[in-house]
């Protein structure tokens, strides 16, 4: 008997009852909570870089600032690492239950059942025409900033772009710019996106360096 199947209120029981034993919590398998990086509030503009004269801690510095946004909850959300988007600031598995099943959601349940065109505020339903979640390949979720980096770098994992088409993405995608009106309750991520993209490239330009 899981505590899995038993259903959360039921495990919550059982951390009592293994507590009362003195048994720890830990016994009860912990839902796994994606990591959730701080919530950046303010971007740095590229220029503010350019007085780093070391071309490598200047693409470092720029790759932190760029992370600003990637590791935040609204383009974290729709990167996950399971088969299932987040959503929210909290990054709380999506409810319902939803699938990639090829980026559209399962047959019966497809994305635009719910997303459509554009945001509707009124029933806080975030949308945009290219709404569906990210390959398993772009997963970001519970990355660290270098692991994604390597990975906006591999052609194998980013979608098969080049360093410029990547430049490209970031800086004029409507998928991305989305991240910057999410309309409804949801916090855009900071700056612009043509801070953001002038960022991305000003890093691409300095030897798009890795952090560890
Ligand atoms: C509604 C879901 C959704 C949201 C929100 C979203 N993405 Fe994506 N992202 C995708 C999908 C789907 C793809 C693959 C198709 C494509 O390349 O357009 C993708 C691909 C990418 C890629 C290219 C491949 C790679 O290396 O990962 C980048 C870069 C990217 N997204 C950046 C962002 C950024 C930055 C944000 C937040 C500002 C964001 N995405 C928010 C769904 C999303
Ligand atoms: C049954 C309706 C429904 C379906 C189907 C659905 N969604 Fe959602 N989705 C919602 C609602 C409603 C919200 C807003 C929840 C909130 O913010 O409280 C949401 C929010 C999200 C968010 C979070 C946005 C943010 O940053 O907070 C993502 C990402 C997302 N959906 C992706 C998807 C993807 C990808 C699919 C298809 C695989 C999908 N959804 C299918 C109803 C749906």
């Amino acid at each position: 008997m899981s505590a899995r199947i038993l259903g959360p209120l039921a495990a919550a029981g059982l951390v009592a009852a293994f507590a009362m034993h003195g048994a720890t919590a830990r016994q009860v398998p912990a839902p796994v909570a994606p990591a959730k990086p701080a919530m950046a509030t303010s971007l740095k503009k590229a220029s503010d870089f350019a007085g780093i004269a070391d071309p490598k801690a200047r693409s470092l510095a720029l790759f932190s600032e760029v992370g600003k946004v990637l590791q935040h909850p609204r383009c974290l959300n729709c990167h996950p690492a399971t088969e299932r988007p987040t959503q929210t600031d909290a990054m709380t598995p999506h409810m319902p239950l939803v699938v990639r099943a090829e980026g559209m959601g399962a047959p019966g349940l497809h994305c635009f059942t719910c997303h459509h065109e554009k945001n509707y505020d009124p029933a806080n339903v975030p949308g945009n025409s290219k709404w569906m979640l990210a390959p398993a390949e772009m997963a970001w979720q519970g990355r660290t900033l270098g692991q994604i980096c390597a990975q906006l770098k591999d052609k194998e994992r980013n979608g098969g772009k080049t360093m410029a088409e990547m430049e490209e993405h970031m800086a004029k995608d409507e998928l991305v710019g989305w991240g910057w009106h999410p309309g409804g309750n949801r916090t855009p991520v900071p700056g612009t996106q043509m801070q953001f993209g002038e960022l991305f490239t000003a890093w691409v330009q300095s030897g798009a360096h890795c952090p560890a």
